[in-house]
């Protein structure tokens, strides 16, 4: 195929999830399940405004659209807050819909009628990007969701190996690659780039994620209940948020049990925790006589190949993700028990970096030396420490949800200390002297 034909094609399968997920009679997709997220008719039509705005009306919001410049403005992600969406004078869900599919004929077009390799295809892949991480943003919405199940519970995944939890490789000192550069990665955004060189002192990082089997022995042993694991800010959270267990697993007659997306089931013993604050996953790793690793450690561990001296484009190799290297996708519905992908092993033996559960660390969120913003300027540094609009750590390596054509061992994500609707898991790290 040719690169055109590729965003065409990710263009159409990024569509085909979206609609899938908005594919509910008009008062469910007007609903707001939780302040914490907007109506899925918000994200349906703020996905073509965005489309519109990139591809059509190149990035100047005030170049007429096809909206009215007071319905656009509805679309802002920056002027309403997600809590307030559900009272906005919104487009009903059919002319959401039809919005959507006349933007993307029109950028169907503008696509044809770029000329190969000219620097806006950057911008397609940027919006297919968007379409991809709104679409994990709405199935957030969906697991937050009560009442009888919107979604079944999610296709088959491969048996794990559960003898694998616990266990850690050693990633000895050296320099390394971070970041990568368009000539590599070209669709990589802003906050992924430069590359450069950086030293990281060796480390001990865990082969696969912590599992519920054993966030039940932290629970059980009082984790929750005991300031010492807590940080000042965490203990402080935990008690006013009345936090026992992660987000979903249910309490008194129905312990032992998690509600996901409406269907009540037994937690799996070697399934990756999912649904846990940064402060939970930092109290977590302080019992465990861990810690949590650092984005810069994270990186090495899943990308470098201290062979060779150079990164891998996956953790795995060169070819793109398959069902047998990872769990990504959205299909699923859940994480993959641990030890599920041993061909999806990077160099140094560690598993399941990417996919199944997007991993905590203890990284603000920074910009790599020589950062310079894209076109859509407002994604990263209105985030960055110090940028005032709050406290973010990064994430890494990407959840079950997430597409597999815009995860790299790069992407970096990032949020709240305090957030656990998102898919956020645990990995655990260890200074090499502590070990
Ligand atoms: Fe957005």
């Amino acid at each position: 195929m040719t690169s055109h034909e590729v965003l065409a094609d990710e263009l159409a399968k990024a569509r085909n999830r979206t609609l899938r997920l908005v594919d509910f009679d008009d008062a469910e997709v007007r609903r707001q399940y939780d302040p914490l997220m907007s109506p899925l008719v918000w994200d349906l039509a703020h996905i073509g405004q965005q489309e519109e705005l990139w591809l059509l009306r190149g990035g100047d919001s005030d170049r007429p659209g096809l909206l009215s410049p007071q319905v656009d403005r509805l679309y802002d992600a920056f002027v309403h807050s997600r809590a307030s969406r559900a009272d906005l004078p919104l487009l009903p869900p059919a002319d959401a819909r039809a919005y959507c599919a006349t933007v993307r004929g029109k950028a169907l077009d503008a696509l044809a009628a770029l000329p190969d390799g000219h620097p806006d295809a950057f911008t397609f892949g940027m919006v297919i990007s968007h379409e991809n991480q709104h679409d994990e943003t709405m199935l957030q919405a969906l697991s937050l969701r009560s009442g009888a199940p919107l979604l079944d519970r999610g296709c088959a995944l491969p048996a794990g190996r559960a003898e694998l939890a616990g266990t850690s490789v050693l990633v000895p000192a050296g320099e390394f690659v971070l970041g990568v550069d368009a000539a590599t990665e070209p669709y990589s955004l802003d906050n992924e780039r430069p590359a450069h060189v950086v030293d990281v002192p060796g480390f001990r990082i865990g082969r696969v994620p912590v599992t519920n089997g054993e966030w039940r022995q932290f629970i059980d042993d009082g984790g929750y209940d005991q300031s010492r694991w807590w940080s000042e800010a965490g203990w402080a959270h935990r008690r006013q948020a009345g936090l026992t267990a992660p987000l979903f697993w249910n309490t008194g007659a129905a312990a032992g049990t998690r509600t996901r997306f409406g269907h009540v089931e037994d937690i799996p013993a070697d399934e990756p925790v999912q649904h846990v604050s940064y402060f939970e996953a930092e109290a977590y790793a302080a019992w465990a006589g861990a810690r949590l690793p650092t984005e810069v450690e994270w990186e090495k561990a899943c990308a470098w190949d201290p062979h060779t001296r150079s990164r891998r484009r996956y953790p795995w190799g060169a070819a793109g993700p398959t069902d047998e290297l990872a769990n990504l996708g959205g299909d699923a519905l859940r994480p993959a028990p641990v030890g599920a992908y041993p061909a999806g092993a990077s160099t140094y033996g560690v598993e399941q970096m990417l996919g199944d559960v997007w991993e905590w660390t203890t990284s603000p969120l920074r910009p790599w030396p020589g950062f310079t913003p894209m076109v859509y300027d407002r994604y990263s540094e209105p985030f960055f420490e110090g940028a005032g609009t709050g406290d973010y750590r990064v994430l890494r390596g990407g959840s079950w949800a997430v597409s597999p054509s815009i995860l790299r061992p790069s992407f970096r994500n990032w949020d709240h200390p305090v957030r656990r609707q998102i898919f956020s898991g645990v990995r655990l790290a260890w200074d090499i002297d502590h070990v």
